[in-house]
């Protein structure tokens, strides 16, 4: 098949992460006689730098015409003024509106070969394996803010509507049915109006379209306690954009690395956009020893959801397990020991799908 990647490296390690992406997407292209064309576009600081806009329009335009997006990572102590006008993170939020990305997909699934390298005990994370669906276009990162003219109060709104409340279920819900067929829903409902709507329509939905698929409500506080006390528990989290953010980054805790989780953003209609959950690590950028694991495993992503090529995507998941499996390791998951280059571990992957 034909496919349009859209690459935006961004900043930090960002262009080295997505360099072996491109690799490996690049091999599994030839090796089943694809055609994948990929175009870089600048996003971000980088994009700041050049055009004063984190999100430059011809950006914007290039990705709506693209099967799916793959990003690096934006961000860095350069752009981190507080009274500057834009910052790179803003490009981010901007590109997850204008391509309407509502559903973010962050699977959390320790790997075996790498337990030890969790904070927690081994015998309470192995097992785990989560797909948490976070609402990505909605809430309190879009709803009504503001600054009171004497600059002594501010607010931030957060809002949700019916319809956003059941298009994300409906992708969690379909997600569970595909796994173990269970269903979180985390809300704040015991003080919240907001989540008092988004319970009372996720339920509405769960027992009208889903009812083979064991649901349960389980409040935001609670969750971050049951996350790291019986992780194995859980199976889909569907939750909102604010309360998604911060689980998210407690669960990411769980394999011992954030160099291997990949998160998907899905809209519906247009292309994807894939990226790692780490950020753009400026303290180790350029230096050719970033783990480029969990942008790989995003591209893999891409493969599976936008381009339906689930074999191809589980073919680049095993190469991944294989060379974990091999002993090769990137600094930040070698427990002390050297490490192989970014550019190794690209290679050992690509070596491992031929
Ligand atoms: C994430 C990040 C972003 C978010 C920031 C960088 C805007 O933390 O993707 O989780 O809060 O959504
Ligand atoms: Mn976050």
């Amino acid at each position: 098949m034909q496919a349009r990647f859209v690459l935006l490296p961004g900043d930090g390690i960002g262009p080295e992460v997505t360099a072996e992406a491109r690799k490996v997407l690049t091999a599994v292209a030839t090796l089943h006689r694809h055609e994948f064309s990929f175009e870089e576009k600048p996003m971000g600081g980088i994009a700041i730098d050049e055009f004063g806009d984190p999100l430059p329009a011809s950006t914007v335009v290039a990705c709506r015409a693209a099967d799916a997006v793959i990003l690096g990572a934006v961000g860095g102590p350069k752009w981190d003024d507080p009274t500057a006008k834009t910052r790179p993170e803003a490009g981010l939020l901007a590109i997850r509106q204008e391509l309407g990305l509502f559903a973010n997909l962050r699977p959390v699934k320790p790997n075996r070969h790498l337990i030890e390298a969790s904070p927690l005990r081994p015998e309470l994370v192995e097992g785990t394996d989560i797909l948490f669906v976070r609402e990505l276009t909605g809430g309190i990162y879009f709803g009504p803010s503001g600054v009171s003219d004497d600059g002594r109060s501010a607010f931030s709104t957060m809002v949700y509507s019916v319809g956003e409340v059941e298009r994300i279920v409906r992708i969690a819900a379909e997600a569970a049915r595909s796994r173990k067929g269970h269903l979180t829903s985390v809300d704040k409902a015991n003080v919240l109006e907001v989540s008092r709507l988004w319970r009372r329509v996720a339920a509405k939905v769960m027992e009208e379209e889903y009812p083979d698929v064991h649901y349960e409500v389980v409040l935001v506080d609670a969750m971050a306690m049951h996350l790291i006390a019986r992780p194995r528990d859980f199976d889909v989290v569907v939750t909102g954009n604010m309360f998604g953010d911060i689980l998210t980054d407690e669960a990411s805790m769980l394999p011992g690395s954030l160099g291997l989780l990949p998160s998907a953003s899905l809209g519906d209609p247009g292309p994807g956009l894939y990226e790692p959950i780490h950020g753009s690590a400026p303290d180790i950028a350029g230096r050719g020893i970033a783990n480029p694991l969990a942008t790989i495993l995003a591209s893999a992503m891409a493969l599976r959801h936008s381009l339906g090529l689930e074999a191809e995507a589980l073919s680049v998941e095993a190469a991944v397990d294989s060379a974990l499996n091999d002993g090769l390791r990137t600094v930040d998951i070698a427990a002390g020991a050297k490490g192989v280059s970014t550019v190794a571990m690209g290679d050992a992957v690509v070596a491992r799908i031929n």
